[in-house]
């Protein structure tokens, strides 16, 4: 029997170069070794933007659709929609019980995401019940599955640890039940956005799965390169290129880094001649990514499936872990 690996992502909308290195590649190689669950995690999304719903749908489709495209495979992993899944959220409910307020008080991923709300206009910025069950949500979808391990980025570490907290007080009230997870630390990106801050869609500074190759070698020639640099036969100094050089030891294998670094350093390589060859690089390294992407966008019929299969399963094996839930906690 395969281990159980859970994982999900709140759907905000069409996923960077960033989510892809630091996560999804991750993802796509677990789905051989465990017994892999992926979910897009509509609920937790409506923690903050219960006010914009709108796109809410078409996020999803569209975060499923680059994984999908990105690898992951429904014939391997279970990928499902979270709100398709009711019994998380009565699942949440006993663990809401016995989940003492001052653990969900401290805990300082949602300190962080409160101290964003709070920068926001009106009623935006408060903070909703939802918001403060947000660890506790967590805990139900990993629970849910009795989950073994939890491939997450450090930043959701600390709900982790709450959600082993809340196995253990569970199982310390009702017996010995759910297993306490594990975070598996996901690489984290290795890739900086194009101005050299944090890749993100909202800094506009990121390069997207699904753009295509004329924006992704346009964004491209946006990228920072060595500031000292004027002319281009001036001397480079590829270690001090903030961003093109550090995207060609991503994308480029060691022949192509090396001869970047030679030209580069003897000024025999221009700064828009280097980035037009690095967006082509990237665009070649991303083309059959895309490829299936296209396949799933116009087939958009058969990305419905995989999410209605997915859930239909999920909820298999969470109506047999409720079942058990329910005896344990002595319901009617
Ligand atoms: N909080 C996670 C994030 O923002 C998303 C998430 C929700 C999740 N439920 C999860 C991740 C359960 C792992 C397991 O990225
Ligand atoms: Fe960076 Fe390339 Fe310009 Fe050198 S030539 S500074 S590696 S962009």
């Amino acid at each position: 029997m395969k281990q159980t690996i859970v994982s999900g992502m709140r759907p905000t909308g069409k996923l960077h170069l960033g989510h892809y290195l630091g996560v999804i590649q991750n993802w796509v190689e677990l789905q051989d070794k465990y017994d892999c669950y992926f979910f897009a995690a509509d609920w937790h999304a409506l923690t903050t933007k219960y006010d914009k719903t709108d796109d809410l749908r078409q996020n999803t489709l569209d975060v499923i659709t680059d994984w999908l495209a990105c690898g992951i495979d429904p014939e391997k992993s279970t990928i499902y929609v979270q709100s398709l899944v009711p019994e998380i959220a009565e699942l949440n409910i006993y663990l809401g019980m016995i989940t003492p307020q001052n653990w969900v008080e401290r805990d300082p991923c949602l300190k962080d995401m409160a101290k964003i709300l709070k920068t926001k206009e009106g009623q935006g910025s408060q903070i909703n019940f939802g918001l403060m069950g947000y660890p506790v949500l967590m805990s139900a979808d990993i629970m849910m599955l009795n989950a073994d391990y939890i491939p997450v980025g450090i930043d959701q570490v600390a709900h982790i640890e709450i959600t082993r907290d809340i196995s253990r007080r569970f199982n310390n009230l009702y017996g010995e039940f759910f297993k306490e997870a594990q975070p598996l630390l996901n690489s984290c990106s290795l890739i900086c956005g194009l101005d050299g801050n944090k890749m993100g869609k909202s800094f506009n500074n990121d390069i997207k799965i699904s753009d295509t190759p004329e924006d992704t070698a346009k964004k491209v020639m946006t990228a920072i390169t060595d500031r000292s640099r004027l002319r281009k036969d001036d001397l480079g100094h590829p270690d001090e290129c903030e961003v093109a050089f550090k995207y060609w030891k991503i994308f480029g294998d060691d022949e192509e880094v090396q001869n970047v670094r030679c030209e580069c350093e003897k000024g025999l390589r221009g700064c828009a001649q280097c980035k037009r060859q690095l967006g082509e690089k990237i665009n070649s390294k991303l083309a059959q990514i895309r490829e299936k992407r296209k396949y799933y966008e116009t087939n958009p019929q058969e990305v419905e499936k995989i999410i209605q299969e997915g859930s239909a399963k999920t909820r298999i094996k969470a109506q047999e872990i409720l079942a058990q839930v329910r005896k344990l906690v002595k319901m009617y």
